[in-house]
């Protein structure tokens, strides 16, 4: 399998899409980037590479102003809010992420812009004129994700302009039908406006001849994905934005003000501002282009799926726009792109709009790191959705890591301290040590191959494999009972016990770092290296610290209690709200009714249908459906009851023209007499229509 050895790489620099500042993080964040980055990372470590791991928060782009909407503070607010709760979930999580920048730092938009005026001065990008929808009341042009209406494809009423939460269509707002803008509730009129576009398909080949590359070494839901937008072809991409939160596009001229640069073009290239700033606070302030500009650097993004075209396909279009001009200053192209599947809860799709979603900083108010840390690796959506349930959790917590692993360490610490006097109490040849009933070649050979191909749940079943062998092998070598009647053997397998903590301590530590912490404290052993685990170090007379420390602690069910009842109370309150909308749908459902018996032309002529205009309109206290309107008709002054008070606010009925039915008998509702009928339609969608004529001069005219 072609890995790292591929091509002789001396670094390594590793990415994780940085989160939008807009939200908590949840588990979909972390199985999908950090968890497998940091084990990725720690394992290199040990193995003494040189890798850096890069991230920070994607602060721009209307996912951060729609909260800043909805909250009613600045989008400043928000991610100096939310940029904090990342870091410190991170740090709480042991992420050892070397650093953790923001793309609202000066020092990010001074690099988008420069890749930006590098392009626009080589003539790479293009300007064009586009219709899009304009917020008339609010004066402002609307990005997609502020346009909800009705999904063409599923018809679910709550479609996203750029997305469909229903059926999971890609959509653009110009597609969806009867499009409302969320800030102001009206329908958006289309407007021109100027915008610059990246010319993704100048490099079709360049990215045809990249996935073609690595085939086999990606994984084949990103090389799919990414052919399947290459078979597309691949167009003009705009890259700006009409919106006042971003990065400002760096132009003097007119057409540029109030435009930003678009935020995946940005967010990017966040990885690069934050390298620098690593760089800077080293102190090596040059240092960043040793892992950007070396072709001997290999570059890994950890991503989610739902994230591949932006770099597999946009990011290195990018990199190599800039690379075509600048022969002096040549990035390194993407060498994989570990991008994991999702993690469902419970066996539902997670959803932050119906609190579906499980969130890290509350996680780890109740529960370890590491127990995090080790559910999520255990059940890494590597090529397919995985599922996270709190049972499971319990069980693997309860059974693997308490049970197994740290029972094992425990045992095996408590007995030689307490028994050894605190020393490994005889050696461990390389016989003792082919006794234990593991193949020891095999199971490295699969361990590093599982952590090496990204394999992030078969590394932590490998891993727990060696510990249930040693646990296995310590209680039926039962040195507790030979310590009386043959203290060498007991005292052999002791010894043969503490290699195989240290050995665990090794293997364990990228995916339980705090764990084997404690078993290397135990162990009195401060050397971390992966060649250590192959092999019994520890021999007769290494002393050890002399405490022990439970690893894990068991879960009860009163912990995960509440946590059921929530997901609980959730998905019944959701079937809750599904059904009311399903029964009210059905209410409303008319169907087209049969065409009337035949009517001569004289029973047509006896209707007096006019037209009037609305010059009053008013609620009718107490009568939820009826509107009370004053309508000039000719010279005449007419009010009319009309049963479209949930159709029609009365204001929007005002200066309406509208036929009625100018000799009905009147009749009294509510006290008011009715002089006559409006025409209106009731739609298949149980909504009323009413009946406008349009053209000037008309009032008071009769309708043949
Ligand atoms: N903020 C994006 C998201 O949450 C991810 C950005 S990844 C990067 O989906 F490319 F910007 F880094
Ligand atoms: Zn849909």
């Amino acid at each position: 399998m072609p890995t790292s050895n591929a091509k002789p790489f001396k670094r390594t620099l590793v990415t994780t899409a940085l989160p939008y500042a807009n939200g908590p993080l949840h588990l979909g964040h972390l199985t999908g980037t950090y968890i497998p980055a940091d084990i990725f990372v720690r394992y290199k470590r040990l193995r003494g590479e040189d890798i850096i791991h890069i991230g920070g928060s994607d602060e721009h782009g209307v996912p951060i102003t729609i909260q800043a909407d909805k909250e009613g503070v600045s989008p400043k607010d928000i991610v100096d809010r939310y940029h904090a709760l990342h870091k410190a979930v991170l740090e709480k999580l042991c992420i050892d992420i070397d650093n953790f920048s923001r793309t609202s730092l000066p020092i990010h938009h001074q690099t988008t812009q420069e890749f930006f005026l590098d392009f626009e001065r080589r003539g790479i990008l293009t300007k064009k004129l586009e219709r899009q929808f304009f917020d008339e009341a609010k004066q402002q042009f609307l990005p997609d994700r502020y346009v909800v209406g009705e999904c063409p494809v599923c018809h679910y009423p709550e479609a996203n302009g750029d997305q469909c939460e229903n059926c999971g269509t890609y959509l653009s707002a110009t597609e969806l039908i009867n499009p409302k803008s969320k800030l102001s509730g009206n329908a958006p009129i289309l407007k021109e406006t100027l915008h610059w576009y990246f010319p993704l398909g100048k490099y079709q080949d360049f990215l045809e001849d990249l996935i073609s590359r690595h085939e086999r070494d990606w994984r084949p839901n990103v090389v799919n994905y990414a052919r399947t937008w290459l078979k597309q072809g691949l167009g003009d991409r705009a890259i700006t934005r009409d919106l006042s939160w971003g990065v400002p596009v760096p132009l003097d001229s007119d057409e540029a003000k109030g435009k930003v640069i678009y935020v995946w073009f940005d967010a990017v290239l966040g990885y690069i501002s934050s390298t620098k700033e690593w760089a800077e606070k080293q102190g090596q302030p040059e240092k960043w282009r040793e892992y950007w500009q070396r072709s001997d650097t290999r570059l890994i993004h950890f991503i989610g799926k739902d994230n591949v075209v932006f770099h597999a396909i946009m990011f290195p279009a990018m990199l190599k726009a800039w690379n075509d001009g600048n022969p002096d200053a040549q990035y390194v192209i993407v060498d994989n792109v570990p991008a994991s599947e999702f993690i469902n809860i419970e066996g539902k799709k997670f959803s932050k709009s119906r609190g579906y979603a499980i969130y890290a900083h509350e996680f780890l108010e109740k529960f370890p790191a590491d127990a995090l840390r080790y559910i999520l690796a255990a059940n890494y959506p590597e090529n397919r959705d995985s599922d996270f349930s709190w049972k499971d959790f319990q069980n693997r917590v309860n059974g693997e890591l308490a049970d197994t692993l740290g029972n094992f360490v425990k045992r095996a610490v408590d007995f030689a301290n307490s028994k050894f006097d605190a020393a490994v109490p005889a050696d461990c040849s390389l016989d003792d040590w082919n006794s234990v009933g593991i193949d020891w070649q095999k199971t490295f050979d699969e361990l590093e191959s599982a952590f090496e191909g990204f394999h992030i749940r078969e590394a932590a079943f490998q891993a727990m494999e060696v510990a249930r062998i040693a646990n296995k092998f310590l209680t039926d070598a039962e040195p507790w009972k030979t310590y009386k009647s043959d203290r060498e053997r007991s005292a052999k397998a002791i010894a043969i016990s503490l290699n195989l903590c240290h050995s665990l301590a090794i293997i364990f530590s990228p995916i339980l770092p705090d764990a084997c912490d404690k078993i290397f404290k135990m162990l009195n052993v401060a050397e971390r290296n992966w060649d250590n685990a192959k092999q019994p170090k520890l021999q007769a007379g290494h002393r050890l610290s002399g405490s022990s420390e439970a690893l894990f602690k068991k879960i009860e069910d009163k912990d995960i209690a509440p946590e059921l009842e929530k997901i609980e109370r959730l998905v019944r309150e959701f079937a809750e709200k599904e059904q009311a909308k399903a029964q009210a749908e059905a209410q409303n459902k008319t169907s087209i009714p049969d065409i009337k018996p035949t009517i001569t032309i004289e029973d047509f002529e006896k209707l007096d249908l006019r037209v009037a205009t609305v010059i009053a309109a008013e609620k009718v206290p107490r009568a939820d459906k009826l509107l009370k309107l004053t309508l000039k008709l000719g010279d005449e002054e007419r009010v009319i009851l009309s049963g479209i008070a949930e159709h029609y606010a009365p204001e929007a009925m005002i200066g309406k023209n509208v036929i009625v039915v100018a000799n009905l008998a009147p009749r009294k509702m509510r006290g008011i007499e009715s002089q006559g009928m409006l025409l209106a339609v009731t739609g298949l969608d149980g909504k009323v229509y009413v009946v406008e004529p349009l053209g000037d001069g008309i009032n008071g005219m009769p309708v043949k």
